[in-house]
């Protein structure tokens, strides 16, 4: 009987990432420290069996440098010498100073949820979708037979497609289909040539106009911008054209290995800091043609609920067993670990064979990037189960690849972690190459494994010589082998792009995804209607984007999918920002409640809670009210909501006044709300004026959805601060209120202040006398 572990077995947290015992830097030889477990014993045997002789050369893993620490006695500064020396490999390179310190938390950026009002709106319009579609289905079958006969049984048989599988695509997909396989002509760089159709039966069919129409492209993965016609690229594939023709006819295992195909799988495993690797045709295939080489039945792969359909797929055809954790999840992730390595196999609770971690680098729906430091502590945590309870990390590169890192090689470079941590490297050549196809990065064991097990590389058209050429001269560029620093440039440019550009969105009040440095921006529309009309309004704007709905995403958050590329220019990102922001507004996408961006020091004492703040302002009280503003750092406070009577004109001058003042634009909006009581007004129409407020309230609150109210006395904050207050005793969101009484109550409380006394969280008063006598109220001094 196989002796099971139970989770009590399990060793405790390992917090320490530091204690990777396995640091080098140039210079200092490492120590030959036996690999106690490793995917090469794994495979060892199978290579036996297939007998397969490498024609690669064993080669010496280059001395991967972990940053400075106690046991290479070096200062920062040193280390920082000892990095910058020319005769360092990429690999070598990669570990810096800036990468020593990074954590995933230091650039995490939070996922903002949806405002209640808009996901109650998005399920109201899918119900409205399905209700009507049901509809429209049930009576077409009776009323239009025969354009309704393949969803009706058909002479006993059942349809082929039935109008439930189909209802999605029909009633959904078919109206907004002309936002989806745009054609498009000549390079996609950092424009592109969309070919203008037009549909004259609702999107059954389309036919071209003959117009062109060139936008600025942000739905290619051009991350480096090396899809070009011109440059180096370009002329070497023109060259390699010239002395290899267009394909070498034949799969790999034949008459298709040329020597560039081997020069390329030695530049790559070069690159990415792993002893060898395979090149295959295709991304997907890489995958899903991979996975099944490693695993099969009693195996166990653990998979990203986000990972893409390549693994998905190959996962499918392995006959593994698979279990999924939450997108990025560590904390899932080590519960799932700690349970599937106590129970072992279902049924038998046999020792899983192998256990094999799936994660994707940079998630290209979400623009998250793996929490690789946390991956790597876990592998270390689970370690001394040897022999079958270590898991093995395959890490799918395909977006993080030349995108991520100070050198463009990847996630591991991006947290400066050394490569042989992760066992499995996956990337493609789609994105950041400009080209095509895809690799498999490890072992020297295991990538000889690969070659003799994995379908698309024994079975497969081999990558077609311009194709290889183009990768290995954009990695070329990338790894400075031309002799210029136009690989460091582009890397850099495309971080600065994209922090630019995904700072600005959040900035003007977006709901965007993606972790900070991501090139892959999400900005979310929830509302199913509004995938189609951001689409086509951007596209009148000459700006490319592509959009993102169920099944893709999950069936509430819709999105907008910005791919950022070095060959952006400032210009083009300032279009795109002015015309998002343009669309955004008339299509009132701007829902995000925003946090603080950047920690600060309470600037005023009067509280530090929330940025997008709804500020009441009224006749008398406007003076305090810009006053206490002025002590807040718009920087941070943001987007501001004035909240004024209707009566009143002169508040509402005096907001833009200040606005203006700040030289920022964008950033503030001014409702106006009746007044529940004019002064002097009759008591008897009190009733219907308070609705009247109330009702416009409702609205403010809604729109703004506010983290902060900030009110010094008028009566029309009362139901603003009532309605906040609804939220909070739902449990759905704390909208903290600060109520600052006026300067003309010294021992006495006004009407409004007496009725938010119980539901504020802070009340600050102007006369000590006042706080005196009331516990919650603080004196801070005047505004004054
Ligand atoms: C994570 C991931 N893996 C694999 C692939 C497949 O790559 P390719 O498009 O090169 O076939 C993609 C495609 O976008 C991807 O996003």
């Amino acid at each position: 009987m196989p002796q099971q572990q139970t989770s009590a077995d399990l060793p405790a947290p390992v917090d320490d990432i530091q204690q990777i015992p396995t640091i080098s830097i140039e210079g200092i030889q490492p120590s030959t420290r036996q690999r106690a477990f490793s995917f090469s014993n794994l495979v060892k045997r199978t290579r036996r069996a297939y007998s397969v002789s490498s024609v690669y050369p064993v080669k010496a893993h280059p001395a991967l440098a972990l940053p400075f620490n106690s046991q290479n006695n070096l200062s920062p500064e040193e280390f920082v010498d000892k990095i910058k020396l020319p005769s360092l490999t990429p690999a070598q390179r990669r570990n810096s100073i800036a990468a020593a310190h990074r954590k995933y938390e230091d650039f995490e950026q939070k996922i903002e949820a949806a405002p209640l009002v808009v996901l109650v709106s998005t399920y109201l319009n899918y119900f409205v979708l399905i209700l009507f579609g049901h509809m429209r289905d049930i009576i077409g079958k009776i009323f239009k037979r025969k354009e309704y006969a393949h969803l009706r049984t058909n002479e006993g048989y059942a349809p082929l497609v039935s109008d439930f599988d189909s209802f999605y695509t029909r009633r959904m997909y078919l109206r907004i289909r002309d936002c989806w396989n745009r054609p498009t002509t000549g390079v996609p760089g950092r424009k592109i040539t969309i070919l203008e159709r037009e549909s004259k039966d609702f999107n059954l069919t389309f036919r071209l106009t003959g117009r062109k129409l060139e936008a600025i492209n942000f739905s290619s993965y051009n991350y480096l911008g090396f899809a070009q016609n011109n440059g180096l690229c370009a002329d070497q594939v023109e060259e390699c054209v010239k002395q290899y023709g267009t394909s070498s006819a034949s799969p790999r295992l034949e008459a298709g290995t040329l020597d560039i195909h081997r020069n390329l799988e030695r530049k790559v495993a070069n690159f990415v800091g792993k002893e060898d690797s395979i090149i295959v045709s295709m991304g997907f295939a890489t995958n899903s043609t991979t996975i099944p080489s490693l695993v099969g039945k009693g195996c166990l792969v653990i998979s990203d609920e986000l990972n893409h359909s390549s693994i998905i797929f190959g996962v499918r055809l392995s006959g593994a067993s698979v279990r999924v954790f939450k997108h990025n999840n560590m904390i899932d992730l080590r519960n799932l670990l700690r349970e599937v390595i106590s129970q072992g196999q279902p049924r038998t609770h046999r020792p899983w064979k192998k256990i094999v971690v799936i994660v994707e680098g940079l998630y290209s729906m979400e623009g998250s990037i793996v929490n690789l430091p946390e991956l790597i502590k876990l592998k270390r945590e689970f370690k001394p189960f040897e022999k079958c309870n270590q898991f093995y990390l395959y890490v799918d590169e395909a977006h993080s690849i030349g995108a991520l890192g100070e050198n463009g090689c990847g996630v591991c470079d991006f947290y400066g972690i050394s490569p042989k941590h992760v066992d499995i490297m996956m990337g493609t050549f789609t994105k950041s190459f400009g080209a095509a196809g895809g690799y498999i990065a490890g072992d020297k064991a295991v990538i000889d494994h690969l070659r003799a097990t994995n379908h698309a590389f024994s079975y497969a058209e081999t990558m077609s010589p311009l194709v290889i050429q183009q990768v290995s001269s954009s990695m070329g560029i990338i790894m400075g082998e031309d002799g210029t620093d136009d690989g460091v440039k582009r890397i850099q440019q495309l971080a600065e792009n994209s922090r630019y550009f995904s700072r600005e969105l959040r900035r003007l009040g977006f709901i965007v995804y993606g972790d900070e440095g991501s090139p892959v921006i999400p900005l979310l529309l929830f509302n199913p209607a509004k995938i189609s009309a951001f689409s086509r309004e951007m596209l009148k704007r000459n700006i490319a984007v592509v959009v993102v709905g169920y099944p893709a995403t999950p069936i509430i958050s819709s999105r907008a999918r910005f791919c950022i590329s070095s060959a952006h220019t400032r210009e083009d990102l300032d279009k795109a920002i002015q015309d998002i922001n343009e669309v955004g507004e008339l299509l009132m996408i701007k829902f995000k409640s925003l946090r603080f961006h950047e920690p600060h020091t309470d600037p005023s004492d009067v509280g530090c809670v929330g940025s997008n703040k709804n500020l009441p302002c009224s006749g008398g009280h406007t003076a305090e009210m810009l006053q206490l503003i002025k002590s807040l750092d718009p920087k941070y406070y943001y987007p501001r909501t004035y909240v004024i009577a209707n009566t009143d004109l002169l508040s509402s001058e005096k907001a833009k006044e200040y606005e203006q003042s700040t030289g920022l634009q964008n950033q503030f909006d001014i409702r106006t709300i009746p007044r529940a009581r004019e002064v002097g007004q009759s008591w008897s129409k009190v009733p219907v004026s308070a609705l009247l407020a109330l009702t416009a309230s409702v609205k403010v609150i809604l729109l703004s959805w506010p983290d902060l109210i900030i009110c010094n006395g008028p009566g029309s904050c009362v139901p603003i601060c009532m309605l906040a207050y609804i939220p909070r005793i739902l449990g759905i969101k704390k909208i903290e209120i600060i109520y600052i009484e006026s300067f003309a109550r010294v021992e006495s409380l006004s009407v409004t202040g007496k009725l938010l006394y119980p539901f504020v969280d802070r009340f600050l008063v102007q006369w000590p006398q006042l706080s005196n006598i009331l516990d919650k109220a603080e004196y801070k001094g005047i505004l004054i």
